[in-house]
């Protein structure tokens, strides 16, 4: 099961997945639609229980053109955050009561300190990789697994239009394997490639004075 607001998308990627022996359905839908979410989820669930759910959906933008505007921060949130909500929540109760099923949240290594050129972007991927990694721990004696997915730059729609050099740029073919691979290992964080990720962490420990000061510098995202 796929979504996505774009049907002419989906109906793309149903045939990429059938060419390659796998049944897929495409339903168009607007993650921030928490009824129309909501109604989805559970009739989905009804007709053939969820395995596993991947709440992927998200958008970015930053302060590139200037300071991120109020419209900006709350479609941010409303996307990367009610959306994740939208997504997952209908359906915890359903995976608890089951005691298996998967859930992987898509966070981002931004999301381990807060940059000027994107601070809604980063706000809302560290609330998406928090709430995961405390939901994993609620959930792991009911039998359910809870994954976050914390990649670096991959080449897809949202990177395409980044003007400043990416370091590490990862294929999606190439980012894919390895997020299927840490979903099916149960991993906690699948955070990726490693370089970029030690940066992250390395990032996040550093006083934050010395780090203000070597941030500072970092391109705007647009
Ligand atoms: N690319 C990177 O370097 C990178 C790094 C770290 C994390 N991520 C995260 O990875 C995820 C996928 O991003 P991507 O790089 O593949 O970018 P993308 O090509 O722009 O894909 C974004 C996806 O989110 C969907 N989406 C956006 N808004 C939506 C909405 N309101 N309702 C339903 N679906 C919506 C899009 O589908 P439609 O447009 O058809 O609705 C599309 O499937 C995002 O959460 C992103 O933050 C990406």
């Amino acid at each position: 099961m796929l979504t996505g607001r774009d049907a002419a998308r989906l109906a793309a990627v149903e045939r990429a997945c059938a060419a390659r022996g796998a049944a897929a359905v495409g339903t168009a839908i607007d993650v921030t639609d928490g009824a129309a979410m909501r109604a989805f989820v559970t009739r989905t669930d009804d007709e053939a229980p969820f395995d596993l759910v991947i709440a992927n959906a998200g958008i970015s933008a930053g302060t590139g053109a200037g300071e991120e505007s109020e419209a900006q921060l709350r479609a941010l949130t409303d996307v990367n955050v009610t959306g994740v909500i939208n997504t997952v929540a209908p359906l915890l109760p359903r995976l608890r009561a089951r005691g298996r099923g998967q859930v992987a949240l898509m966070s981002s290594l931004a999301s381990f300190r807060g940059i000027a050129g994107a601070p809604g972007y980063c706000a809302s991927k560290a609330w998406v990789r928090v709430y995961g990694e405390a939901l994993r721990g609620d959930l792991a004696a009911c039998g359910v697994g809870v994954s976050v997915i914390c990649p670096g730059f991959v080449r897809s729609r949202m990177t395409a239009v980044n003007r400043f050099p990416m370091p590490f740029l990862m294929d999606g073919e190439r980012a894919a394997r390895i997020i299927a691979r840490g979903i099916a290992a149960d991993r906690g964080r699948i955070a990726f490639p490693l370089p970029m990720a030690f940066g992250s962490w390395l990032l996040a420990a550093l006083p934050i004075a010395l780090t203000d000061r070597m941030l500072r510098h970092l391109p705007r995202k647009a």
